[in-house]
Order: structure tokens, then sequence, then C-alpha cells
């Protein structure tokens, strides 16, 4: 066996890049068996099927700027196929805005204090912890959100669906008019999705098409059968499809040679498989990694307590969902604030967080936030971890095996 594997290393200098069959073989061997012992599936496995009806009309509801209460903003202005389901933006722009990308931050709207998150995988088997900080999760039985125990639906995607019309600024207007809406509790969301549904019920074609997809009269529609169908159109439209990764790990398919190297990378010196793993390459627990912070934070004053601001544990402070990876290579700008632009900085920043800061410039409290956000970093199995350009390079190569396309295009809402 061990003369096997030097003559395997010797050939494989010998070939330079193109490595001989039988090192291949070897490689590729080690990067299939890593891939499926950590969790990737067929994509298949992880599909959820909804009826077709439910899922064209669910299409319409998400191009549709009535789920706004200004009707100005549709789940569309943010979650775009140009830009891999998100927004292009470091961070998003609600309600008062006007066109897409760059465009819209030059005409202005409401600022959202977080990146985009993309939609992919969204909604399939085991994807049950949405949004940076969580703040909708299945445990067990029960679903943790916003709305307590009356969480609208047992899909957590549809209570997902059900959260950004009664988001002040992402798509419920901020002004004076609507002053009495932004106490947040369940009972003003209930009003808002009342004067929302009404807009459908009215509508010649969205009504209807709704009612006959839910099988219910065109009067008694209510917003969660408007959530349930968008819910049906993320699962089916951003499911997962047979990526290259897919092909090399179940049907034999090749992959590059730095392909491979990134892949043998990911899952072993750079241990990046131990939060991104699983059939979405997300743990779906939360991490600290001290990445920058752009922008004004959700919690204000350039900061963001994360998952914090969802179960107001002192030691949740600063953590975040591990983000899935999938179409990742067409999501930039990344992480929670979208301060990084490259994907090669976004995997820098994890071991190597001083490289994107500037102390010179820093309030004390900049500093002692950061100082925390370290010393929650500290804690993880990514500190003390080193990748060089090269290695760098080939993990980005092995994540574009992960680039597929959506079923429908999105009709551009701008
Ligand atoms: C103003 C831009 C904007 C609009 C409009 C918008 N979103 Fe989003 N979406 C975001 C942002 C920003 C996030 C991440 C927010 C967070 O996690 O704090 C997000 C996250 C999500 C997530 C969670 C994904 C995950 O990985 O957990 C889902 C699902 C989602 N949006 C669906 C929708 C739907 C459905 C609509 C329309 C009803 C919609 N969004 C409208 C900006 C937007
Ligand atoms: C300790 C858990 C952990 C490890 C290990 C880890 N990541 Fe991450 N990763 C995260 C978290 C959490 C975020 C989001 C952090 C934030 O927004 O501040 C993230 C963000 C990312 C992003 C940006 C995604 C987006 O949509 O913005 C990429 C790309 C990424 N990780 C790749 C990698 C690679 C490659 C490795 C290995 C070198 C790795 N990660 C190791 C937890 C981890």
């Amino acid at each position: 066996m061990k003369f096997a594997t030097r003559a395997v290393f010797s050939l494989c200098l010998v070939g330079g890049s193109i490595c001989s069959a039988g090192a291949d073989d070897l490689r590729s061997r080690t990067l299939r068996n890593a891939a499926i012992t950590n969790g990737l599936i067929p994509a298949e496995g992880t599909h959820v099927s909804a009826p077709e009806p439910l899922i064209q009309v669910g299409k319409k509801l998400f191009e549709s700027r009535l789920l706004s209460l200004a009707e100005d903003t549709a789940c569309a202005s943010c979650h775009l196929d140009k830009f891999g389901s998100a927004d292009g933006l470091p961070i998003a722009i609600g309600t008062e805005g006007e066109g897409i990308g760059a465009e819209r931050v030059i005409r202005g709207g409401d600022i959202i204090p977080r990146n985009v998150l993309p939609l992919w995988g969204r909604g399939s088997k085991g994807f049950d912890v949405l949004f940076w900080d969580g703040k909708v999760k299945q445990t067990d039985s029960s679903i943790h959100s916003q709305f307590g125990d009356e969480a609208p639906s047992e899909d957590p995607l549809t209570v997902a669906v059900h959260l950004p019309p009664v988001e002040i600024g992402e798509m419920l207007i901020d002004n004076k008019s609507t002053l009495e809406l932004q106490t947040e509790t369940v009972e003003t969301a209930n009003s808002v999705y009342e004067v929302l549904i009404e807009r459908v019920r009215e509508d010649p074609e969205l009504g209807v098409a709704l009612a006959t997809a839910q099988e219910v009269s065109v009067a008694k529609l209510e917003f969660s059968h408007a959530a349930e169908a968008i819910a049906a159109f993320i699962r089916t439209n951003f499911r997962v499809k047979p990526t290259r990764l897919h092909d090399f790990v179940f049907r034999d398919g090749v992959l590059t040679p730095q392909a491979i190297k990134g892949g043998l990378i990911f899952y072993g010196k750079g241990n990046c498989v131990a939060c991104h793993n699983g059939p979405y390459f997300s743990d779906m627990e939360f991490h600290a990694i001290a990445s920058p912070q752009i922008g004004f934070g959700k919690n204000g004053f350039g900061v963001d307590y994360g998952r914090f601001n969802v179960t107001l544990d002192v030691s949740d402070r600063y953590l975040f969902r591990t983000p899935p990876l999938y179409n990742v290579a067409k999501t930039a700008p990344y992480m929670h604030s979208g301060s990084l632009p490259d994907l090669e900085d976004a995997i820098r920043t994890h071991y190597d967080p001083l490289l994107f800061t500037n102390p010179e410039g820093m309030t004390s409290l900049e500093r002692v936030d950061f100082y925390d956000r370290l010393k929650a970093w500290s804690q993880e199995s990514i500190s003390g971890i080193v990748l060089d350009d090269d290695e760098i390079t080939a993990v980005l190569r092995f994540l574009t095996t992960l680039n597929y396309e959506s079923d429908q295009p999105i009709e551009v809402v701008d």
C-alpha cells in the first residue's frame, strides 16, 4: 500500500498539472469519500415537491409589487437572477428604492443593514434555519420566530416568507402615515397581511389563480395562502440541481486538477467543512468569523450582534448562520454586511480578520467591538489555519463547481 501511494505521487510530479490517471484516481477517490462522509447527497435527495399551479402563481406573487404596502417593492426587487438570486449590493435597499444593482444606490430608498441572502436550496429537506441570525428556526416540532406561539405555518420557509412584507423599510414603507405599524406586533402584522391579501383577491389574474391553486373561493383567501405559493415557487425554482461536484461524486464525472486540489483543501487543511457541511454546505449552526462590519449595522453605530438579536444570550453575540455555498461565486458581495466584494477575500477573512481592518481609523468603541469579535472568533475551528494565495485560488475553483442555474428566469422588477 505504501509503495502504491509513493508511486502515485511521483507520477503526479512528473506529469505536472496533468497528473496520470493513477494519481488522479487516488486524489479523486479521497475527494469523493470526503464529500460523501461530510453530508453531500444526490441533488434529488433534497427535493420537496409542490403542485405546479401553486408554483406558477407563487412566481407571479414573487414578482409582484402588490405585496409591499406602498406597492413599490417586490421580492424580485432584491432577489434577482442577475446576482444569483441576491441583489449585487453590500446591503439591501428596500421600499422607495428604484432600479436594480448600482442604480438602486444612486436613486436612494430605505437601507436594510444586512446583505441579501440568496435562495438556493431554501425550503428543501432539512433546510430549517433561515436568515443570517436564524430568526426563523425549526426545532423538533415547533418553529421559533417573531410570531411566538402563533406561527402561521408549520413550514419554516412559509413562515420566513411572511416576514419581508412586514419588515419596516424592506417592503413596509417607513413614513409618518404608517407610524402605527411600527410597533412590530403580530396584530399589526396581521393588519398589513389583510390589506395585502385584499389586493390579491381584487386582482383579476392573481386572485383567481391563487384561489384555484389553493382550492378555496377567492373570498376565503388568506395571506398564508399567498405565502405558501411563494414558498412553493422558491423551493422548486431554486432547488439544488446536480452540479459538477455532484456529477464528479455520484456519476464518475471529471473535475480539473485545480478544483480537486481546492476540494482537498476544503475538506482537509482549510477545514472549511467543519462548518460548511451537509447537503447545503452549511451546518445550520452559528459561528463567529470576525468579518469586517460595514454600514450602520443591525444594532446601530456599526454593530451587528447577529444571533444575539434572536436569543439575547450574550454568548451568541457576533455569531451568524453558516451560509450555504451553492452558486456562491455569483452572489458578491459577501458576508452578513456585504463588506467583501471578492470571493478570495471572503475566504481570507475567515483566518486573517485583521487583514481588512484599519485600526487607525477606528474609534475606541469600534476597537472594543472588534476585540469582542476576535474573542468569539478565536474559539472557532478556523482560527490558527493559514492558506496561501495558490491554495485560495484552488478553493475558489472548487467553489465554482457548485454553480447551477434556476428553473425559470425571474421577471425583473425595477
Ligand atoms: C429590500 C430587499 C429585499 C426584499 C424586497 C426581499 N428580500 Fe428577502 N432578503 C433580503 C435580505 C437583506 C435578507 C437577509 C436578511 C437577514 O438575514 O437579516 C433576505 C433573506 C431572505 C430569506 C432567507 C434566506 C436564508 O438563507 O435564510 C428568504 C427566504 C427571503 N429573503 C425571501 C424573500 C421573499 C419571499 C420576499 C418577498 C415577499 C423577499 N425576500 C423580499 C432582502 C430582501
Ligand atoms: C467556524 C465555522 C466556519 C468555517 C470553518 C468556515 N466558514 Fe465560511 N463562513 C462561516 C460563517 C459563519 C460565515 C458568515 C460570517 C459573516 O457573515 O460574518 C461564512 C462565510 C463564508 C463565505 C461567504 C458566503 C456569503 O454568501 O457571503 C464563503 C465563500 C465561505 N464562508 C467559505 C469558506 C471557506 C472556503 C472556508 C475554508 C477555508 C470556510 N468558509 C470556513 C463559517 C465558517
